[in-house]
């Protein structure tokens, strides 16, 4: 089948705004639009620059809006997505070029909320063990690759680019329920600051556009929860 490409494009060293640019490409209905997407680099225009690793669904690196919908680029299907397709950079971050775009702040949020286990007690002979029930706990956020396609589609963090996003918070759960780790009330700082949790309106656009099915507005709420009761 044949698709029109309708990618937003921006060189910074060459233009004053982003431009729309149409490519023609021939594809098999089951490619991924990450294949359309190599076929305009490798067959029509070297010049295209966008981030893509795993081409699995696992490195997280190839989030982009696909009409006007934040997804991975090699998790969807071309023959899912219409005849004429549209593709621009996730919204909120500085475009570098084309569709990457400059995700340092989005990095410096996920170092705040400390997504390492923290546990200064002596190690006894064996492992630190946890029940089923324990690990159940945390489990949903252990699924999450940092595509950042959540923080990029909540309207509070568009208002507002100081707000910590969904993705850290979901970095942030997945240890702060952990029966293992004892620095839950650090990141409960982290968290209760101005621009932490409290940020977040319960819009639910996060969870829309987690490709990992996560539940990131539970976990939110369930980080809003542990805040105001002291409880985890
Ligand atoms: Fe991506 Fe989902 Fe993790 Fe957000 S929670 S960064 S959408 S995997
Ligand atoms: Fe934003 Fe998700 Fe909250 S979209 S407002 S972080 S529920
Ligand atoms: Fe790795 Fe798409 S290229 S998630």
């Amino acid at each position: 089948m044949k698709v029109e490409l309708r990618i937003k494009r921006f060189d910074p060293e060459k233009d004053q705004k982003p431009r729309w640019a149409d490519y023609q490409v021939e594809v098999e209905p089951t490619d991924r639009l990450l294949d359309a997407l190599h076929y305009v680099k490798w067959y029509q225009d070297g010049s295209l620059t966008f981030r893509r690793s795993c081409a699995h669904g696992i490195c997280g690196s190839d989030c982009m809006l696909i009409n006007g919908v934040n997804r991975l680029a090699c998790k969807v299907l071309v023959k899912d997505l219409g005849r004429r397709i549209t593709v621009e950079p996730m919204r909120g971050y500085p475009v570098v070029k084309d569709l990457v775009v400059d995700m340092e702040k989005f990095f410096a949020a996920y170092r705040a909320v400390k997504p390492y286990l923290i546990n200064d007690e002596p190690a006894g002979p064996r492992e630190r063990l946890q029940s089923p029930a324990e690990r159940e706990r945390y489990d949903d956020t252990t699924k999450c690759i940092l595509c950042g396609a959540c923080t990029t589609s909540c309207p509070s963090f568009w208002a507002n680019d100081d707000y910590i996003g969904p993705a850290a918070i979901v970095q942030a759960h997945r240890f702060i329920f952990d029966s293992r780790d004892r620095g839950a009330a650090e990141r409960l700082e982290v968290l209760n600051q101005r621009e932490g949790v409290w940020r977040c309106r319960t819009i639910f656009n996060c969870t829309d556009a987690c490709p990992r099915d996560i539940e990131v507005t539970r976990a939110i709420q369930e980080v809003k929860r542990a805040i105001l009761f002291q409880r985890i």
